[in-house]
């Protein structure tokens, strides 16, 4: 067991994960991981190497071995995280709804999630780590001492991400957006190694109701229950 400190955050896209774990990071000067973002470029890698072919079984050794080797590097500029493959920049690609449907679908490879394990616990740091992501309380911080999962209806989710899209320029229709979460949602539910699940001690919210200034004050209500040696000096 660590005593690095973690607050893993796990649930369905679009239920606010990344936004609330970025200020729970900022709020406490902890490191973030946004383990999603490693999923995301190993699905653009793989489909960029050719390894994702409609109506083509995936070849899980191949990806495995993609995943073992990723070329995956994140850099601090000027306040932003970018994400880099190789030499390309990706980090405005790995937003986008096809590189999601790709991640969704790689990570249903036990052997590739394996091969990302490490990767994500190199993560954790001193003073402490924020996790995002759907399997950060039930298996790649399985002793974090604060474990969040996070819901909202789909409609709820559905909206809030298209708002982020039309936000980003993409275009896109609420109908389209539903049927692209509930895919993911059922695909990311469903198997078999490391399915979205909370962690029998988790906290557990459904934050359809709420903004995201309510949801993030309950979350540093329980960070502050949990961890409140952390929240001493500030
Ligand atoms: O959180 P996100 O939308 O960026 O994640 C994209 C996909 O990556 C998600 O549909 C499933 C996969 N993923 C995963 O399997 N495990 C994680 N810890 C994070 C993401």
């Amino acid at each position: 067991m660590s005593s690095i400190p973690v607050i893993a955050i796990d649930g369905p896209g679009g239920v606010g994960k990344g936004t609330l774990s970025r200020l729970l990071a900022a709020r406490l000067g902890w490191h973030l991981l946004d383990s999603g973002a490693i999923y995301r470029a190993m699905g653009l890698a793989a489909a960029g190497a050719g390894l994702l072919k409609a109506g083509q079984a995936m070849d899980e050794a191949a990806l495995t071995a993609l995943a073992r080797d990723l070329p995956l590097r994140f850099a601090e500029q000027d306040g932003q995280t970018r994400a880099y493959l190789g030499a390309d920049d990706i980090t405005e690609e790995l937003r986008s709804a096809e590189a999601g449907q790709r991640a969704s679908q790689v990570a249903v490879i036990p052997a590739l999630r394996a091969a990302l394990l490490q990767r994500q616990r190199d993560f954790r740091r001193m003073p402490g780590l924020v996790a995002d992501g759907r399997d950060m309380g039930t298996v790649v911080f399985a002793d974090a001492p604060l474990k969040i999962f996070l819901t909202a209806s789909v409609e709820e989710r559905s909206k809030r991400r298209l708002k982020q899209l039309l936000e980003q320029g993409a275009s896109a229709t609420l109908a389209q957006v539903e049927t692209e979460i509930a895919e993911r949602d059922r695909r990311d539910r469903e198997r078999s190694v490391a399915p979205l699940l909370p962690a029998p001690d988790a906290r557990l919210l459904d934050n359809s109701g709420q903004n995201i200034e309510e949801t993030f004050r309950v979350l540093e209500g329980w960070a502050r229950d949990t961890l409140g040696e952390f929240f001493c000096c500030q």
